[in-house]
């Protein structure tokens, strides 16, 4: 079989070691993937970055400089820059030319939660699950701006048919099931320290995500490109699953991109201490580049300039967009710019020698990742804006701690608080700043300051906060 023939001459053969004692579903699963494993960039992803002694990086610390970025003005209401870039983007929502875009496709270990992270129940009283926080908010801005607005989202081989299964049983949170489109991204095999390719069972390859990178390529093979590009969307809003605060469309943001010549812009936040995970916006020979936490030299992030303030403050908060055109660029046969890969250590789970499955304590292997945000540099002009903590980011990454669903929960809390507070309500608060008796705020009753007001505003009965509210 000429598919053996190959994984024995890149010395990969000990994939098909048990091909013998396979059924024929299991024969059909392993040739399956096998055949979408590129073996040349498996070979060249082995050699330079799992048996390098030193790896290669095309970031220059010594003259790595701060990104700039547009602050929020003080004044924001009569900044004319800023309503300019409002007003850009509030025309480019309701003329349809917007699709929201969650990444969904990571495996969520570190939360510690089996099942798609999307479904992991986040609102403070409802419990409703991050997908349906996502959903309320695109309904919402479907009926301010009057628009389409579908919604993409990125599964992996992992999660995909648990995702389509959840929203087909929440009836799509009401969103019309035609305009929620799923794909899948694709994957690599993972590999030990020496570079053999891991099987998980006698046949079945390790094979993991191949990182949100993945997603730029996963929207052409899915035909989601082709679709947007025949309903006239040029602009993705791009964000990650675990942030329900996220602002699903935010026109400032998707106007001082569409007014710019640039195809990718990001959000940022100031980075609130040294060390916080966050990838850090930077300028490396000219051009835009993030360079993630952990790669990031300790000496550049405790760095302060003569205020005080952190040197390398823009911290990026994974929310994008993403001119659908960027995305034909870099997909397009023959194109230069691929995303690079990046590698993973882990533990990985796999068949030993004699066949036994071994759960391993330590990282024995590795998995390779694209990252999204290593398509700045190709994009042109860096456009980066400032964002707010509460209004746009407290993402649920660890099952305790900084970054939990607590944490998560509080900081929705805190929001609602302010959004009430704003309209002169007095709110019991704890010494946190979170509200002593629950609140929650369904998107569909407001999802940001202006949209709240509104609402509040036309409720016009009085409400008893002395226990837990729910305004929907
Ligand atoms: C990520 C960013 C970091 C940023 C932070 C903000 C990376 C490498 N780093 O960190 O710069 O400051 O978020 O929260 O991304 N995903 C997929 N497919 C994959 C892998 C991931 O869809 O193959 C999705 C996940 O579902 C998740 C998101 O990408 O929504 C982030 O992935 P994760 O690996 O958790 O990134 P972080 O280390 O938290």
């Amino acid at each position: 079989m000429d598919i053996r023939n190959r994984f024995e001459q890149h010395g990969q053969g000990h994939v098909f070691q048990y091909w013998d004692d396979l059924g024929s579903d299991e024969k059909a699963g392993l040739l399956e993937q096998a055949e979408e494993i590129d073996l040349d960039e498996l070979d060249r992803l082995i050699a330079t970055l799992v048996k390098a002694t030193e790896v290669h990086s095309e970031i220059n610390y010594d003259s790595l400089e701060p990104a700039l970025y547009e602050r929020i003005p003080e004044d924001l209401e009569n900044d004319v820059r800023w309503q300019a870039a409002k007003q850009a983007g509030e025309t480019a929502l309701r003329s349809g030319r917007v699709a929201a875009f969650t990444v969904a496709g990571g495996q969520g270990t570190r939360l510690g939660y089996d099942g798609p992270k999307g479904t992991f129940p986040i609102s403070p009283i409802e419990n409703k699950p991050l997908f349906q926080v996502f959903a309320e908010k695109i309904m919402a801005a479907r009926r301010r701006f009057e628009c389409d607005l579908p919604w993409y989202v990125m599964t992996s081989n992992v999660n995909h048919e648990a995702t389509e299964a959840f929203f087909a049983e929440n009836d799509f949170f009401g969103l019309g099931g035609g305009t929620v489109r799923f794909f899948r991204q694709g994957r690599m095999p993972a590999v030990d320290l020496e570079g053999r390719i891991l099987m998980e069972s006698k046949g079945a390859i390790a094979m993991s995500p191949d990182g949100h990178g993945g997603s730029m390529r996963a929207l052409d093979r899915s035909g989601a490109l082709s679709e947007m590009e025949l309903k006239g969307i040029d602009l993705l809003s791009y964000f990650q699953v675990d942030n329900p605060h996220v602002q699903v469309v935010d026109p400032y943001f998707i106007g001082f991109h569409a007014l710019s010549d640039t195809l990718m812009s990001s959000k940022m936040l100031p980075k609130a201490y040294e060390k916080e995970k966050l990838g850090h916006f930077c300028i490396s020979g000219g051009r835009l580049e993030v360079v993630e936490y952990s790669d990031m030299p300790d000496s550049l992030t405790v760095l302060r300039d003569e205020s005080g303030a952190l040197k390398f403050i823009a911290g990026s908060i994974a929310i994008h967009i993403v001119s659908v055109d960027f995305v034909r660029k870099l997909t397009k046969e023959g194109s230069t710019l691929a995303l690079p890969f990046h590698k993973a250590l882990k533990k990985i789970p796999y068949l030993n020698a004699s066949g036994e499955l071994v759960r391993p304590t330590e990282p024995n292997g590795v998995k390779f990742e694209t990252f999204v945000f290593d398509a700045l540099p190709f994009a042109g002009e860096a456009v980066i804006v400032e964002s707010t903590r509460l209004g746009d980011f407290s993402p649920v990454k660890n099952a305790e701690g900084v970054d939990s669903a607590k944490s998560c929960r509080a900081d929705q809390q805190r929001l609602f608080a302010q959004w009430l507070m704003a309209e002169g309500v007095e709110l019991e608060l704890d010494e946190e700043g979170v509200p002593v008796h629950k609140l929650e705020v369904s998107p569909l009753f407001g999802y940001d300051a202006e949209s709240f007001s509104e609402s509040w505003k036309r409720l016009g009965e009085s409400v008893d906060f002395s226990k837990d509210v729910y305004l929907s």
